[in-house]
């Protein structure tokens, strides 16, 4: 695993679009894979700038979202389709026909699920996966016990998950967060070819230690990164603030000048 620290929440985004823009740029088959919450919303705008630049075209690679709650209405703004449509597809001008999240609203989400999951691989597998991380280590929805080779499914979201999200929703929007979502496994994003995971803030370096210095286990759903062979952690100093190996991480970045072209 790549840990890389860096001094502040713009140069985490930074570096990660220029990653991830390489990395679609390299691939015949360019597939994103697309993250909701805050941590990567600094990634989009970069990459937004990358495409201005033409640098990059988003026009025919396609999408696959990590995860979606169960029982929005349609076109509630907070359901990941819409987060998706407004904070990534329009931005960077992908074609919404190519990008997909998975349905919620689904009478029968257990083929939702397996659809998805089928969808990914005619698709022919995610080219670079983008992850944020919670602060009690999931990712996507893959909430603490997650299975490390569980596929597309219905899981139920951590009391702690629906109160750290609950600053998204309000009375307005006529729902409160979800119970229940459709969510990649763990095994489907250690699928992608390569993995992104950027955090920020003090508030997830519990998370980035366990997950990035622990013990692979289900207890930290984002140590299954360990088990990837291109993974990279971008973070900045407070999200890395816990982490032992610091200079061994700092050591080896400089050492690679072009490392996010590489
Ligand atoms: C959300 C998403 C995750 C995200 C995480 C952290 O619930 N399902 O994909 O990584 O929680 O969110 P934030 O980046 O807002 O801290």
């Amino acid at each position: 695993m790549e840990v890389v620290i860096l001094p502040d929440a713009d140069e985490v985004a930074d570096l990660a679009a220029r990653t991830i823009a390489a990395e679609l740029r390299r691939s015949e088959r360019p597939v994103i894979g697309l993250a909701t919450g805050s941590s990567p919303l600094g990634i989009y705008a970069a990459l937004r700038r990358i495409v201005q630049s033409g640098e990059l075209s988003m026009a025919g690679v396609r999408g696959f979202a990590l995860d979606e709650y169960v029982g929005l209405p349609e076109g509630h703004p907070e359901s990941y389709a819409e987060v998706i449509r407004r904070e990534v597809v329009e931005p960077l001008g992908m074609d919404p026909a190519l990008v997909r999240v998975p349905d919620g609203a689904a009478d029968d989400l257990e083929a939702a699920c397996a659809d998805y999951e089928t969808a990914i691989a005619q698709a022919g597998g995610v080219t670079v996966q983008i992850l944020g991380i919670g602060g009690n280590g999931h990712i996507g929805f893959n909430e603490p016990t997650s299975s490390l080779a569980s596929r597309t499914r219905i899981k139920t979201l951590a009391t702690a998950t629906r109160e750290a999200n609950a600053r998204f929703f309000t009375e307005a929007d006529g729902a409160s967060v979800p119970t229940h979502c459709l969510t990649q496994g763990l095994g489907t994003i250690l699928d992608a070819g390569s993995l992104v995971l950027v955090a920020q803030g003090e508030g997830k370096a519990e998370a980035i230690r366990q997950s990035v210095e622990g013990p692979v286990s289900s207890l930290w759903p984002a140590s299954a990164l360990q088990l990837h062979p291109r993974a990279t952690v971008i973070v900045d100093e407070a999200a890395a603030s816990r982490l032992e190996l610091v200079d061994y991480y700092r050591e080896t970045f400089a050492a690679k000048p072009d490392w996010q072209l590489a």
